[in-house]
């Protein structure tokens, strides 16, 4: 209730701030300050936060995977669990970006913006019912409690070769992180985003990464999250 109110106030918002020119004022600034600002008129509109060419993760986390990717001379592989303004901007910075996204809805809104990268192939994974099988793979978000995302976990597994970057910001994280495991090329990073929350931290914990916890803000958001940075131990 209270989420969805602060949504539409921004919305609102949003509208008088164009109005106003304050939107291209902030639009013009390169500060973080000016751009998390502006950043904050676009909760939850994802194609708004491509256009600002903002992924969804802590600015200290986006900082540190630029730098990564510039180390690869731009020429990254990238696999993504969970796509989103995050992959347009992926798809700038690495050679090949293969995303999987479990909402074929919130797929088909992007996928003009995707279809305009040739270098970005997003694959629609959706959930299905749970049956009680012991392999399956769950999410804990409201709403997904009887859903199995085993196909979706997998998806990386129908793909050639090493990652030298693996994004998790889907569903079934937990998951996803042992699956991604496997695949993670010697200099590659696992980028695990809200890895403040409780139910992540256990597998994270067990993880064979060494873990970089990059807390501050992020994009969108008004409060601190959390993205942590997985590296293979040395
Ligand atoms: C945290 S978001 C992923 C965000 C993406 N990695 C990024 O940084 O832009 C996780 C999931 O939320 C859903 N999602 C993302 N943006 C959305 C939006 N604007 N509205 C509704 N659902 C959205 C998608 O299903 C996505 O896989």
């Amino acid at each position: 209730m209270i989420k969805s109110l602060y949504i539409h106030s921004m919305r609102g918002a949003k509208r008088i701030a164009g109005r106003l020119g304050i939107l291209q004022a902030l639009e013009r600034s390169d500060s973080r300050g000016a751009r998390w600002t502006r950043s904050l008129f676009s909760i939850y509109d994802s194609r708004d936060l491509a256009l600002l060419d903002l992924p969804w993760w802590t600015f200290d986390a986006i900082r540190e995977v630029e730098q990564l990717l510039a180390s690869f001379d731009n020429q990254a592989r990238v696999f993504e669990y969970g796509a989103g303004a995050s992959t347009l901007w992926l798809s700038k910075r690495c050679a090949e970006v293969i995303s999987v996204e479990h909402d074929i809805g919130f797929a088909d809104s992007m996928a003009p913006l995707f279809s305009s990268c040739p270098n970005v192939n997003v694959l629609t994974v959706p959930d299905v019912p749970a049956t009680g099988a012991t392999t399956e793979a769950r999410s804990r978000r409201r709403g997904y409690e009887d859903r199995a995302f085993d196909a979706y976990v997998d998806a990386i597994s129908s793909q050639e070769g090493m990652f030298d970057l693996i994004v998790i910001d889907g569903r079934a994280r937990t998951a996803c992180l042992a699956r991604a495991a496997q695949r993670l090329s010697p200099r590659g990073l696992i980028l695990f985003d809200n890895s403040e929350r409780k139910e992540y931290r256990a597998a994270i914990d067990s993880s064979p990464f060494v873990e970089r916890r990059l807390r501050g803000l992020a994009p969108a958001l008004p409060l601190p999250s959390q993205t942590s940075l997985l590296e293979q131990r040395s």
